[in-house]
């Protein structure tokens, strides 16, 4: 099993990304990523994936920052209409498109942007971020009263869920529910869940929001679920299934990604013991660290588009229609942009990663994202005085999502006073 802890060069030996199937979730858990993206990025950057069973021939897999970035930015060329992840992508579609923003694009993409971000600016969300910092302090003491626990159940299983669940106003009985299928959807805890599971859950959480959303027209408060039930963009409401798709959109979105950081930082920390005494010396402020901390662990590994036409890429060129996959996880480890790139390093600055894209579709939860790392990263700091991982991390089943299902640690209290 692999981490993203390694602090060492990694070893490429025996590494072909020609053998390698990005489309296999299993491949994540067999190989070494940094050791897999390097070879990529040094091989063959901008790298045709092949693929049978699917309606697309193969795909694109694009692997060095400044091809990643330049894509991302580029909305006139490359669309997220026909899906923005792999699975999407290689069904040709995506039910969600032109519903859900990450999946519009265009001027309809902008005025639903504009109308969410008036419920996700930092500004709005000031309120909120003491309310992260106190439950997550309070998970934390709780989980130095047992000392050995299950740091993803026990502890960042119950942080994002609750804030967003409040954003939302979703009733504090389904929450669990909602993360279970989050994980489902998006991820499997291993591969004997089945593809049904993930269609299952998705179809779940659509129709729990139909039903919330459907109350919430008809009884609208001040959460961001009335916000889309009774908006009006160019003089008209939001479609039933736009209101219900952004939901599925943010109820994903705001929890699986921050709970994975919180995790992985948290490995990384009991992995390097030089920058855990920086942290907790305050040599190095929370701030830097949760930014290399989103760096590290990168747990969107790669988004994606089509082509709308043919694009010259260094010695190859993409042809109009097809499927395009930009790899944050190489990108953010790349030898071009970041210097010593398998250092784990709470203090780099410059810190350009694109963990949460960039260009038009840069994730809108971007500060909530960082608010919750940063609370992990300071509760840490504060009540814990050591961090030790009891066995190794569970990893999930994704070629999506790098992330955890299980993380067995002990963790001590700060000595009183
Ligand atoms: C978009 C990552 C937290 C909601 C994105 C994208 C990335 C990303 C890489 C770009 C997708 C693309 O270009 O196709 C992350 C990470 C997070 C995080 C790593 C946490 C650590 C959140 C939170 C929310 C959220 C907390 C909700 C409150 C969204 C939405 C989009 C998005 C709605 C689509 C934006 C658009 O298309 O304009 N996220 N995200 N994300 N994210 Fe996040």
């Amino acid at each position: 099993m692999t981490t993203h802890t390694q602090t060492t060069e990694p070893d490429v030996t025996d590494i072909d990304p020609a053998q390698l199937d990005l489309t296999d979730p299993q491949t994540f858990l067999d190989v070494d990523p940094h050791a897999m993206w390097r070879q990529f990025r040094e091989q063959s950057p901008v790298h045709w994936q092949s693929v049978s069973g699917t309606r697309m021939p193969g795909f694109w897999a694009i692997s060095k920052y400044a091809d990643v970035v330049d894509i991302y930015r580029d909305n006139k060329r490359f669309t997220s209409e026909r899906g923005n992840v792999l699975a999407t992508l290689l069904q040709g579609e995506d039910s969600a498109s032109r519903k859900m923003l990450a999946v519009t694009d265009g001027a309809r993409h902008r005025e639903i942007r504009n109308l969410m971000l008036k419920s996700f600016s930092p500004r709005v969300l000031q309120p909120v971020v003491e309310g992260v910092h106190r439950r997550t302090r309070d998970l934390v003491e709780q989980a130095l009263e047992h000392g050995q626990l299950d740091f993803v159940t026990d502890v960042a299983d119950h942080i994002p869920i609750n804030t967003i669940g409040d954003l939302m106003d979703i009733p504090a009985a389904d929450r669990e529910r909602l993360v279970e299928w989050n994980t489902q959807t998006l991820s499997r805890h291993s591969s004997e869940d089945s593809a049904l599971d993930e269609v299952m859950a998705r179809n779940e959480i659509l129709l729990y929001f139909s039903e919330l959303a459907a109350e919430r027209r008809k009884n609208p408060g001040e959460d961001v679920i009335s916000t889309l039930a009774t908006a009006t963009v160019g003089g008209a409401p939001l479609a039933e299934d736009e209101i219900v798709f952004n939901c599925y959109s943010l109820i994903l979105g705001g929890d699986e990604s921050s709970r994975m950081s919180s995790i992985g930082g948290l490995i990384a920390f009991s992995e390097n013991p030089e920058q855990w005494r920086k942290l907790k010396t305050g040599e190095v402020g929370a701030d830097s660290a949760t930014e290399e901390v989103m760096r590290w662990t990168t747990p969107a590994m790669h988004f994606g588009r089509r082509a709308l036409e043919d694009v010259p890429l260094r010695d190859r060129v993409i042809k109009a229609g097809d499927v395009v996959t930009l790899w944050n996880s190489s990108a953010n480890f790349d030898e071009d942009v970041f210097t010593d790139p398998y250092v784990f390093d709470i203090a780099r600055n410059p810190n350009k990663h694109v963990a949460f894209g960039h260009g038009p579709h840069f994730c809108l939860g971007a500060f909530l994202g960082r608010v919750h790392v940063n609370a992990m990263v300071e509760a840490l700091r504060e009540r814990v005085a050591e961090i030790r991982l009891d066995g190794p991390p569970q990893r999930l089943y994704s070629n999506f999502v790098h992330g955890y299902s299980g993380l067995p640690v002990t963790l001590t209290a700060e000595a009183a006073g």
